[in-house]
């Protein structure tokens, strides 16, 4: 089968969450599989020297039309990783910028059109370059690909039988702007209907994407379920229910050739479950890189975007209460200002119980993973959570609020009835979270114990192969549908 991911980023090219490690795990896992797999991105600042690759240009100049003004994007071809082929969108007025959606300001103000134009573009690759038989789409920032399929290009004869796949990784994200910018896209007045991108009288990608594409999925059976309430709905709830025999939740992988303790360059020593000495060695180099010392109680690792539905509000509220225990906190994010002063004041007030790096970092976020003992997750919503599944592989255990992927891949220590691979609570309170919190370092200091939940989880197998193996099974089910089952 040939199939073309689009999405706004993708490792090694750029990333700034877990989609760019889902847009390197499974195109890989597809392809040693036996399929055909290319990958359309936005050539964003530094993304061809972060992959090392010399891109050839493939086809010289587009031309979009995006209302009053014509965009000319060049497409970049000719890379292939791990068998795997990208085609980068070189618009540089869009895409060369310093942050890939926004800056201080907030986000930024032609997101509409920067989107609309990834689209565009991704979806003249499969007419002119790449003719594939499913489109993967990867949230709002591709979501006008099942739009534009169904609606513009609806009768485009090397599109009839051109598949499309939408994947939620995120439903708190919708790209939603004014209904000026259907003009500024260049969509029909048409499209401006309940039934099509129309949303309390804006225009809403990712609801545009939901109704048009073929199939959906999401990153984790339990966030399936979650979204169709009115909870987690974000007021998607009600299209999503209509769409539930199209919906399916597939959590994700984890990429154990970037996450393996056994070989990892970014850490000083490798250790595995048969001899975990070296995990002692890389808890040190931790506490040496924060200029920590080195306490008895167990480390207690973060790394994450620091925004709201992380769950960063009750750690901010437990942050004495956790000290208390004994534990020593590294935290590593960037995202919202509150937080980051928040967490780097409790630092400065306790230099040697909680050390503080605001900003994107990959080799310390894997030095954390690696160096702690217990890896905090409370997340209100979380689709799925790569670190979690990577924390579990360095025997270091997670603890999280039992939502989304968080729900479908930590089970439950519950002594002694099962062994378990970490702890859960499940209201979102700060009460509940220090007080599994609270478990956890109980357990930690029964050391047998604690070992055997290590090895519980470093033996857990959350490779990408069974995932894209579901992700084959929706693509087939895809192409299976008649040309009047298309919305
Ligand atoms: P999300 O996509 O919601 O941010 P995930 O758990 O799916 O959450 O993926 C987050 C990914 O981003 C992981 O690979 C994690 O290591 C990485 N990450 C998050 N914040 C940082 C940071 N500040 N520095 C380095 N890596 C980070
Ligand atoms: C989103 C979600 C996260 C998920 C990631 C990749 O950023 O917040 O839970 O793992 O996408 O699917």
């Amino acid at each position: 089968m040939r199939i073309l991911f689009v999405a706004s980023e993708g490792l090694p090219f750029s990333k700034t969450g877990g989609l760019a490690d889902v847009l390197a795990g499974l195109p890989k896992a597809l392809v040693a599989l036996g399929h055909e797999v290319a990958v359309v991105l936005p050539r964003s600042r530094g993304s061809v020297e972060a992959a090392r690759v010399t891109p050839r240009v493939v086809v010289p100049s587009l031309t979009i039309g995006l209302g009053d003004q014509l965009r000319f994007p060049v497409v970049l071809g000719d890379m292939v990783l791990d068998g795997v082929q990208y085609f980068l969108v070189d618009d540089p007025g869009y895409f060369d910028r310093e942050f890939l959606y926004g800056d201080a300001a907030g986000d930024y103000p032609d997101n509409a059109e920067r989107y609309a134009t990834l689209s565009r573009t991704a979806i003249e690759i499969a007419k002119q370059v790449w003719s594939p038989d499913v489109i993967h789409c990867h949230d709002w920032q591709a979501a006008l690909v099942p739009v534009l399929l169904r609606t513009v290009y609806a009768g485009d004869p090397a599109l009839a039988a051109v598949r499309c796949v939408l994947t939620v990784h995120n439903l708190g994200y919708h790209g939603q702007f004014p209904h000026a910018a259907l003009a500024r896209i260049g969509l029909p007045e048409s499209l401006f209907h309940m039934d099509r991108l129309e949303f309390y009288g804006d225009i809403n990608y990712l609801k545009g994407g939901l109704i048009h594409a073929d199939y959906l999925t999401t990153v984790s059976r339990r966030y399936a379920a979650e979204i169709q309430t009115r909870e987690v709905g974000h007021g998607l709830d009600g299209v999503l229910a209509k769409r539930a025999d199209r919906l399916v939740g597939i959590l994700n992988g984890a990429d154990y050739a970037e996450w393996n303790p056994a070989a990892d360059p970014r850490t000083v020593a490798p250790f595995s479950a048969e001899d975990l000495a070296g995990k002692r060695l890389c808890r040190a180099d931790l506490l040496s890189e924060y200029g920590l010392p080195d306490a008895a109680g167990p480390v207690l690792g973060m790394v994450s975007r620091l925004v709201d539905h992380k769950g960063f509000d009750l750690v901010a509220g437990a942050l004495d209460a956790l000290v208390g225990l004994g534990l020593t906190i590294v935290l590593l994010g960037s995202g919202e200002a509150r937080y980051e002063t928040a967490f780097r004041e409790f630092a400065k007030r306790h230099p040697k119980r909680m050390g503080v790096r605001i900003g994107y970092d990959d080799k310390l976020a894997h030095k954390i993973i690696a160096g702690s003992d217990m890896f905090l997750m409370p997340s209100h919503e979380e689709p799925s959570g790569l670190t979690q599944l990577y924390s579990l592989r360095y025997g270091t255990v997670p603890i999280v609020r039992a939502t989304g992927g968080l729900d479908d891949s930590i089970e439950a220590h519950n002594p002694p009835r099962a062994v378990g691979t970490g702890f859960r609570f499940t209201d979102y309170t700060t009460d509940a979270m220090i007080d599994c919190v609270r478990r956890a370092r109980a357990t930690f200091d029964d050391r047998p114990r604690w070992r055997q939940l290590q090895l519980a989880g470093m033996t857990k197998d959350f490779a990408w192969p069974r995932s894209a193996r579901a992700y084959l099974e929706v693509y087939d089910a895809a192409r299976a549908l008649t040309a009047d089952q298309l919305v």
